[in-house]
């Protein structure tokens, strides 16, 4: 039977390491903390990040969020040995994430190698209610017999991205003989990280400090007796130079956190973790999804997705936004893609909408840096960084690994060509206002991200000499094997998107004549400028299907060679076809790394009939590998636009195993944070039939045959409520009055307090 709820090991394997800590990472969005083990083991990976710290670590180094100091080691030495699970024997063990509360825990009964037992409980949570705390209890049982201990912990320095030591070792100290502080400063950015912490130890024993280089550590030691418990409580506050609450205030960092570290003195974990635990509550009562299926994994699954976009989603502060691996690990170092707005953002825009505001306000932070590289490529408008971080800098490495026989590495050419984030950042502009209906948002910063993406779709396409259209040639579409192309068709009816629903936008705006919006108009010349959308729109080439039935990707794409790609799709090994084809075989061959067609008719399925969908998913399918995790959900989707609701619960119970199956592709590197949105995406959008169309709400469920029922909550235009769709009704609950039109299966309906419509 699977727990909902439950992230769970029974056995201790040094092999998992790598898979746990990455899965049961604990956080709040200001902090991500793997599950690393107290105790030390070679291959683990601790790794602690801290939302918008980035730093450079050289020259022509791209930015990167750094494993911060470590606060969650203890080594603990019984009668002379150290404890490890490599060692002696386990006679019981569970390693727990609950994520209804979000605390991880380890109980196991050790017997050393002298033959003595004890029972040890491991337990820690990053606050959810205070983002700055993170608290671990340690309790030892001599089960057998008196026994000697000593435990260090602290704050350890030593750790580093993978070798790369991205801090300078500040001030170290022992404040009131119980605090530690340990300061460090990333080293080029100059971010300083203050790590706070002090312990409880009960019964009392005898404590000590002890300084090395880049640590500093308690020591505790003394005699457990017999059946006593030793119960260590670590509290720890970390602060750091860029938090929101320090800006532009002249307050000494330091020593306000050991203040707040001081108030703390008396409080408990039990108390703490209590506190924290009602926001987990919270959490769920906005977001908790209940699927009823015959597979009770699906709901596990769904439970894993939203567990980690609560915890990976920087809410507290709109300069940062959400990483590819989320807080959980050092993969694309902490930078934002597309994945933010296209698989993410939908999430938060129908639960938390305010959230989903900041992730665009991150962009519109950055937008002068999307200005400045559209101008570098003498283009107009705003061209956003294909990977982004701190500042909105470009920070794509513009080299892949080396080959290690060659020594060379090939030319990554996403920053300069993967041009289609423009389009799907406006996208995520435009769906939220839609579901908003947020005018102001749209007047301080949605309107003019849209006008500068549309500019800068204007001068990037070129009027072809013979057929008078627009044309974007030489661009990367969302299928990264696939370079260098003209006319891709997901880029190409994207940007016709943004740039015409930006010129209705204006429109409608200039039409209310408001201030506000007079003004912005008249610093960016929109006056000119919708005529010229206007004229963009009208004109831009959009691929249409073939005689065959089937629409080509790019210009070129379907007259490549075809290859069997099975034995790739099928396996588990990532980026194998690049072990048997260089880069640039792979560029010649209908070959994909991910949805790219498929994901183009994820969002423009209304404009084809299910024939035409079904001709090229299929066709599609057939070529796509799915090397990216941001696609066999998508895949899933669209499944159901042409009634394969069982393809398609296929395809999304294979989404859910990206980081949950036998062999994830996460460990070290971290979670794939995209697809756990698309996890969602598949539910809600998907088997839940929720869109929006214009401002107008649809539900057109479909349930796939394990599911009995399926029930989450939706706000849309500032109304929330739960929906509950099973085989034969859907049905709406509101706790307010309002009046909110929507469609369910085409039928208009009035929803107040409460709605059940038969199918
Ligand atoms: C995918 C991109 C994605 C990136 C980060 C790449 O492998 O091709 O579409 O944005 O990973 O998740």
């Amino acid at each position: 039977m699977i727990d909902k709820w439950r992230i769970e090991e029974n056995v201790f394997s040094e092999k998992t390491s790598g898979k746990h800590e990455a899965l049961m990472t604990l956080g709040n969005g200001y902090m991500g903390i793997r599950a690393g083990f107290e105790e030390e083991y070679a291959g683990q990976k601790r790794g602690f990040f801290i939302a918008g710290t980035y730093n450079r670590a050289g020259l022509n180094e791209v930015a990167e969020l750094p494993n911060a100091a470590d606060i969650t080691a203890f080594e603990i030495i019984i009668d002379n040995e150290r404890f490890s699970l490599l060692k002696g024997k386990i006679h019981e063990y569970n390693f727990t994430l609950d994520m209804k509360t979000g605390e991880l825990k380890r109980e196991l009964v050790w017997e050393n190698t002298g033959n003595k037992k004890f029972k040890m409980i491991f337990r820690r949570f990053v606050s959810l209610e205070n983002r700055h705390l993170v608290c671990s209890k340690v309790s030892i049982e001599a089960l057998d017999e008196d026994s000697n201990v000593k435990i260090k912990t602290g704050v350890d320095g030593r750790q580093t991205n993978s070798g790369v030591q991205h801090f300078h070792e500040m001030e170290k100290r022992v404040y009131d003989d119980k605090f530690i502080q340990y300061v460090q400063r990333t080293t080029e950015s100059n971010i300083d990280m203050y790590l706070n912490t002090f312990l409880h130890i009960n019964p009392v024993l005898e404590k000590s400090f002890t300084i090395e280089r880049r640590k500093l550590l308690a020591e505790i030691t003394g005699v457990i007796r017999k059946k006593e418990i030793l119960e260590i409580e670590k509290i720890s506050l970390v602060y750091t130079s860029v938090d929101k609450e320090f800006i532009n205030k002249d307050i000494n960092i330091g020593e306000y956190s050991l203040d707040k570290i001081r108030e703390l003195k008396d409080s408990r974990y039990n108390e703490l973790f209590h506190s924290s635990s009602e926001s987990w509550n919270n959490f769920w009562e906005k977001s908790e999804i209940n699927i009823e299926s015959s597979d009770e994994f699906d709901n596990f699954a769904v439970n894993f997705s939203l567990y980690h976009m609560q915890i990976m989603t920087p809410f507290h502060d709109n300069r940062f936004s959400v990483g590819a691996k989320g807080l959980t690990g050092e993969g694309y170092k902490g930078h934002v893609f597309w994945d933010t707005e296209i698989f993410m953002l939908p999430f938060f825009l129908y639960t938390n909408p305010e959230t989903a505001k900041q992730l665009l306000e991150y962009r519109y932070g950055n937008l002068d840096e999307a200005r400045k590289k559209a101008a570098s490529k003498n283009c107009r408008g705003a061209l956003f960084p294909w990977e982004s971080a701190f500042d909105g800098k470009e920070e794509t490495p513009e080299f892949a690994a080396i080959n290690i026989k060659t020594g060379k590495a090939n030319r990554v050419w996403s920053a300069e060509k993967e041009i289609h984030i423009v389009a799907d950042i406006a996208y995520a502009v435009i769906e939220y206002f839609h579901v908003t209906g947020d005018t102001e948002f749209m007047k301080s910063a949605g309107l003019e991200i849209l006008a500068e993406c549309s500019e800068f779709w204007v001068s990037r396409a070129e009027i072809d000499s013979k057929t008078g259209k627009y044309v974007i040639k030489d661009v990367i579409g969302p299928d990264e094997y696939t370079e260098h192309i003209d006319n891709n068709t997901y880029t190409n009816y994207m940007a016709e998107y943004t740039v015409s629903e930006t010129a209705k936008l204006l429109e409608s705006f200039e039409n209310k004549k408001d201030k506000i919006y007079l003004k912005l108009a008249e610093k960016l010349g929109l006056e000119e400028k919708i005529p010229l959308f206007r004229d963009f729109a009208a004109n831009i080439y959009l691929p249409e299907p073939a005689e065959t039935g089937i629409i080509p990707q790019d210009d070129t794409f379907l007259s490549k060679k075809i290859i069997d790609i099975s034995r790739y799709a099928d396996s588990d090994s990532k980026q194998g076809i690049l072990k048997d084809y260089t880069r640039d075989e792979v560029v010649d061959m209908q070959v994909l790394k991910q949805a790219d067609l498929v994901m183009f008719l994820y969002f423009f399925k209304d404009k084809f009939d299910k024939d035409i969908i079904r001709k090229n998913w299929n066709y599609y399918e057939s070529k796509t590998i799915h090397d990216s995790s941001l696609s066999m959900a998508i895949h899933a989707i669209t499944a159901l636009y042409f009634g394969e609701k069982e393809t398609a619960y296929k395809c999304f119970q294979k989404a859910c195993l990206i980081d949950l199956g036998p062999n994830p592709h996460s460990s070290d590197d971290g979670i794939h944070a995209a697809s756990l949105g698309a996890v969602w995406l598949t539910c809600i959008k998907g088997f839940g039939g929720i869109s929006e169309n214009g401002g107008m709400l649809n539900i057109e469920p479909v349930l796939p045959d394990n599911w009995e029922k399926l029930e989450f909550p939706l706000v849309f235009r500032k109304k929330a409520f739960r929906i509950k769709i099973d085989k034969k009704s859907v049905e709406l609950f509101s706790e307010s009055n309002d009046i909110l039109e929507i469609f369910i299966n085409k039928q208009k309906y009035e929803l107040k307090d409460y709605l059940r419509v038969l199918y």
